[in-house]
């Protein structure tokens, strides 16, 4: 691997720490109480951070999103990781009757609003949910859209309620992503439902991949734990739910994984993108 591939992200690491760390400080200054409180820290300088880069990323992410999203995202879709909620660019207002953007990062919830807003989504009629748990939390995923959408006599949380998941450059950063992903995938997506990815992931090339574990956790500290040694695609392809008796099956029916036309090998951000159909 040449060695200014394997240096050249210390240029956006840089950028996004000058870009966002004069707005964090003048936060701080404003609320010192903020300093007791890293993680919100850590969301504020992130939010600062997309601020500046989001509409370049998702423009980067275009032509995948065009083929990944537009033409099969259906029904209630959920947003994991939803960051400024630009997925909602690409969704058919005809076909989705529902956007909920999961976003743990507070800050960033007026830019879904006004994201979802334009594109037709409204709080004010159900069209959409802003949720702040993480994705982990199915519990109150579960909870939050059984309240949205109450069963006749009130009493049980509707089964899985969603038709497609949809995570961009989101499973690099969720806690324990194999149990995360498989919790989602067995109680909140429906049978048939898809989940459609796009995501940087671990190269299958040994040498891209030492760099990409060598940097990982300054990576990491600069962007609010987001793993650039994660092989998001090899844990969605692998992917296993537990049957009725309790025996490991694979989790799709149907399953695509594809990679971003024209892009380095030796990118440290190679994407993959997938999508997979729920058995
Ligand atoms: C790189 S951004 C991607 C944002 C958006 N999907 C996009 O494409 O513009 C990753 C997002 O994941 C969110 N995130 C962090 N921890 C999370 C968690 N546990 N569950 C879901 N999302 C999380 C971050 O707040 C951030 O907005």
């Amino acid at each position: 691997m040449k060695l200014s591939n394997a240096f050249s992200f210390l240029q956006d690491l840089w950028l996004g720490i000058t870009i966002a760390f004069l707005p964090t400080l003048k936060s701080i200054l404003r609320n010192p109480m903020l300093l007791l409180s890293p993680s919100k820290i850590s969301q504020l300088y992130m939010t600062n951070v997309w601020l500046v880069f989001g509409d370049g990323v998702d423009g980067n992410a275009k032509d995948a999103k065009d083929t990944l999203i537009s033409p099969y995202a259906s029904g209630v879709v959920l947003d994991i990781g939803a960051g400024h909620g630009h997925t909602v660019r690409y969704l058919d207002r005809a076909r989705v009757s529902r956007y909920i953007a999961l976003e743990p990062n507070a800050l960033m919830h007026p830019h879904i609003r006004a994201q979802a807003d334009d594109a037709g989504f409204h709080e004010a009629d159900g069209t959409l949910i802003i949720l702040s748990c993480g994705a982990e939390d199915t519990k109150a995923i579960l909870s939050t859209l059984a309240l949205a959408s109450p069963t006749e006599n009130n009493s049980q949380p509707s089964a899985a309620p969603v038709d497609t998941i949809v995570s961009i450059l989101t499973l690099c950063t969720v806690p324990d992503p194999e149990r995360t992903v498989a919790n989602m995938v067995r109680d909140v997506l429906k049978p048939g439902g898809q989940f459609l990815m796009y995501e940087h992931v671990l190269s299958a090339r040994s040498d891209v991949a030492w760099w990409q574990r060598f940097w990982a956790p300054l990576w990491s500290v600069g962007f609010d734990g987001c793993r650039m040694d994660r092989a998001s695609d090899v844990l969605m392809r692998n992917l296993k739910l537990k049957d009725e008796d309790g025996k490991n099956v694979g989790a799709w029916r149907e399953m695509r994984l594809w990679r971003k036309e024209g892009e380095d090998e030796e990118n440290l951000f190679f994407h993959s993108i997938g999508r997979f159909i729920r058995i």
